[in-house]
């Protein structure tokens, strides 16, 4: 079977158990402060797990994209030294929410491994959970049961809490599970030694590929287990782990989801995959690793998150600089090569994944743009490197350090160059600097999210599409979150009218009552599906009457600039085409921000025309027309703009202003007519990343308040230039600046030509020094440092210091011919200047033979001129 067949065979045997089969949610995760990544199946279904949020369906099942480089789960170091782990992979799941349990997830995962796909029940293992009487956990005798009706006692195996209870993160649902192991090995090697010996032990040959997690528990921040309100079934099956079974290969990446990304590699390079394992050949892990690093950083690029220097898109940008520093070290590849992979890549996947397919171009640009200046970083580190103090033959410690933070060499490309020049690293120095760094920063992010105290188990309804106050809601749930040890107070609520910050939209802020009490509510977040208000403090009675009222006047601001951002996009679309799709925004009352993929600046016409439709559109007063709980396939059928890496329901909601001109998937808030957004002006455009640009512009009174502002800028121009016209004037001024500065440096070429004959005659001979020190009428420093260079050059055996005055400023400059400033009794220009300049109350430094300095004191000149005179007298 090719992969592609094995993925569809999977989605086809759980839809005819009744499952529903649903889409991938996006690899980035945007709505969970836990989770950066999606890093399993079950993520996009927490709520359910937790309790709030009813399912739909019971039964579901998906290939998820999955990614795990941080946090509780993280593969990143294994990537490329063995044949079975990747940062971005995907899993396979069928899940059951409060609907069937052990007995069919069991039996439907044998029946479709050696039935549908006729894997040898001979090479079966599975483990279960062995218990854990310290929290009250029973061994999982009930899983053994079931799995004896398929496979002999000697291969059903116990297993401890690492293996065989699994747990989304710090938090959240979990459960014992029972986890399915197959035995790749060869005939001769499964005769020598049983397969259940190495089962869980790794580079044994047999693999884990599936887990089956009997969802039963939620873990709290204090790390107690409660119990949830229902028991469910979450699964993930390593789809690149099931292909290389079934293709009866030993690694993944000899399966056909890698082999032709890894061909392409050795035809871009011009080197050999060799499939070494322990010990792996470098070019061989190399090639794993960028054959690896260039699906996660695609996918996460399609999701819509770009590398940046933060949060998710510092993660992305990690990742891609591991490839192209493998490249770079083991590859011989000194050029962008990574990007180069996408053709292979949306030819294997697009089909699969239409987000890679339609977003080619853009990915491989921001990937060919993140290689070219991680290269350039390189080659300075290498600068850096050379110029090292090596004290002896070590490279120190902090050295090390700093080629990684600075330059991002990792430490064996440190050992590596160190070794070539025979040098070596003190690596224990490094590792302390490295721990000192992640120490300070998990200080800096010190974030303890405290338990919710829970009410009531009642899902939150927001209300506020259609109100911004009510009265008689409830709170639901309470917690406090400390914050670098500050602590906020977060309530929840059953119905609000608060929208939480979402889908770039910021959150209201407004006033909570609780009976008597005044909350002020300073943010609204989002957490999953969790409106999540945050006050200054939590109220006395949690019980009381609920009253709320969002502050209307910054939720008009934000409506006005979220239509705003939808006219813009539509408009985008319309002068600049259907590439120019939406990237990212960030609507809040004083700001509307706009990231849209295209490849060059947009020219001032253009920006033009897109400002002039918005606010055509504006007058034209269109009524919004908001359609709630649209099926999405008919929301698909209707060409509403949906985007990459949204994450969207079965239902959605529609927002449309003028069906032939802006139609958009959207939950954020927006205005009854377009008129109410007044007016709309563009104040910025710039780049945001390789074919993406950056528009920032302001509405209603931000806008009138922009436009009068530039208006009494220019006002105050007219007024001097008295009524002429502003360009023409200002234009015709810096024409006479430019004349007259050229008549001025005329000038003074001349009088220093002057100066230079009075000066030649001035000089005096102290003890066979020619001494020259005076102050001079001239205050261009270019000037005075070429008149002094010219009477050193003339003169033999010269000193020559001139002091000028300019803005009640002070300058000095001196000057020595080079016969005084080497052997007996040399002179030094640089040390003396430093004297001198304390009686102008100043510094300054040079050379030898030259040095200047600037002072705020010009009174102190005479004593200057006569502190110079002892200096060459008393020279010995
Ligand atoms: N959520 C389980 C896992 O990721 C299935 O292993």
């Amino acid at each position: 079977m090719t992969a592609t067949e094995i993925r569809s065979a999977f989605l086809d045997f759980f839809r005819e158990k009744a499952h529903k089969i649903v889409p991938s949610a996006p690899i980035v995760n945007k709505d969970d402060p836990s989770l950066m990544f999606t890093n399993a199946g079950m993520n996009q279904f927490k709520d359910y797990f937790l309790g709030d949020r009813v399912p739909q369906q019971r039964r579901v099942a998906d290939t998820q994209k999955c990614m795990r480089v941080s946090g509780k789960h993280n593969d990143l170091d294994d990537v490329g030294r063995d044949g079975t782990h990747h940062t971005m992979f995907e899993m396979l799941g069928n899940w059951s929410f409060g609907d069937y349990f052990k007995d069919e997830a069991i039996a439907w995962s044998w029946e479709l491994l050696t039935d549908r796909f006729g894997i040898d029940p001979e090479r079966l293992y599975a483990t279960v959970f062995e218990g854990a009487p310290e929290e009250g956990i029973p061994t999982d005798d009930e899983a053994k049961n079931f799995w004896l009706r398929y496979l002999p006692e000697d291969r059903i195996l116990y297993g401890n809490k690492k293996d065989n209870f699994w747990e989304m993160g710090e938090t959240g649902p979990c459960g014992p599970c029972t986890e399915i192991h197959v035995d790749t090995r060869s005939a001769e090697e499964r005769a020598q030694s049983p397969g259940r010996d190495g089962v869980n032990v790794d580079g044994s040959g047999v693999v884990e590929i599936w887990n089956n997690v009997f969802i039963q528990f939620n873990r709290k921040a204090d790390g107690s287990l409660v119990n949830l309100p229902e028991r469910h079934v979450d699964t993930g099956m390593g789809f690149e782990r099931l292909t290389m079974v079934l293709q009866d290969k030993s690694a993944t990446y000899d399966t056909d989801i890698f082999t032709p990304i890894l061909a392409e590699i050795e035809r871009l390079t011009g080197k050999s995959y060799g499939g070494s394992y322990a010990p792996a050949a470098k070019s061989d892990m190399a090639m794993r690793v960028v054959a690896d690093h260039l699906r996660a950083v695609a996918f996460t690029i399609a999701d819509g998150q770009l590398p940046g220097s933060g949060g998710a898109g510092y993660v992305v940008r990690r990742i891609l600089r591991r490839a192209v520093r493998y490249g770079y070290s083991f590859l011989d590849q000194q050029q962008p090569f990574i990007h180069k992979l996408m053709p292979v890549l949306v030819r294997e996947m697009g089909q699969a994944f239409p987000e890679l397919a339609r977003q080619e171009e853009q990915i491989t640009r921001i990937i060919q743009s993140e290689e070219r200046s991680f290269l350039q970083t390189l080659e300075n580190g290498l600068q850096r490197f050379a110029a090292l103090d090596t004290d002896g033959n070590t490279i120190a410690g902090q050295d090390a350090f700093e080629l990684y933070d600075t330059f991002g060499f990792p430490i064996d490309l440190t050992r590596l160059l160190a070794e070539e020049r025979g040098l070596t690293v003190d690596e224990a120095g490094f590792t302390a600097a490295l721990q000192e760094q992640k120490a300070r920063s998990r200080k800096d992010a010190a974030k303890e999210v405290g338990d919710w105290h829970v009410l009531t188990d009642e899902p939150s309804v927001f209300i506020g599409y259609d109100v911004l106050s009510d009265s008689g809601a409830r709170i639901t749930k309470y917690r406090t979150v400390k914050v670098k040890d500050k602590p906020q107070y977060q309530l929840v609520l059953d119905r609000t009218p608060f929208y939480g910050e979402s889908g770039g939209q910021a959150g209201d802020r407004g006033l909570i009552r609780v009976g008597e009490e005044r909350l002020e509510v300073i943010d609204t977040q989002k957490e999953n599906d969790l409106t999540v208000h945050v006050v200054d403090k939590l109220p006395a009675d949690p019980q009381a009457d609920v009253y709320t009222a969002v502050t209307p006047e910054e939720r008009q601001a934000v409506s006005n600039n979220h239509t705003a951002a939808h006219l813009l996009h539509a408009a985008l679309h319309e002068v600049l085409g259907e590439h120019a799709v939406q990237k990212g925004q960030d609507v809040r009352a004083g700001k509307l921000r706009f990231d849209f993929s295209h490849f060059e600046r947009p020219t001032d016409q253009e920006l033009e025309r897109i400002e002039l439709l918005v606010n055509a559109k504006i007058r034209e007063n269109i009524p919004l027309l908001e359609r709630r709980d649209v099926p999405i396939e008919e929301a698909r059928k209707s060409g509403a703009m949906m985007l990459f890496g949204e994450k969207y329901g079965d239902t959605v909601r529609i927002i449309t202003f003028d069906e032939d001109f802006s139609s958009e998937l959207c939950g954020g808030t927006h205005v009854k007519h377009t008129g109410e957004v007044g007016l709309f002006k563009i104040t910025s455009e710039s780049a945001l990343a390789a074919g993406v640009r950056r528009l920032e512009a302001v509405t209603a009174l931000k806008a009138e308040w922009y436009v009068r502002g530039r208006l009494a800028a220019l006002r105050e121009v007219q007024e001097l230039v008295k009524g002429a016209n502003p360009s023409e004037a200002v234009r015709s001024l810096q024409d006479d600046n430019r004349a007259l500065k050229k008549e001025l440096d005329k000038l003074q070429a001349e009088r220093a030509g002057d100066l230079k004959s009075d000066l030649q005659q001035s000089f005096e001979d102290i003890g066979g020094v020619n001494f020259l020190a005076t102050q001079v009428p001239l205050n261009d420093a270019a000037a005075i440092k070429n008149l002094a260079f010219q009477l050193t050059g003339e003169i033999e055996n010269a000193f020559v210091l001139l002091a000028s005055e300019s803005d009640g400023k002070a300058l000095l400059t001196l000057a020595i011919s080079k016969g005084l400033t080497d052997g007996d009794g040399a002179l030094n220009a640089g040390a003396m200047i430093r004297g001198l300049a304390k009686h102008i109350r100043g510094g300054g430094g040079g050379q030898p033979f030259f040095a200047t300095a600037g002072g705020k004191e010009p009174g102190g000149i005479p004593a200057v001129l006569s502190h110079a005179r002892e200096l060459v007298a008393g020279r010995e």
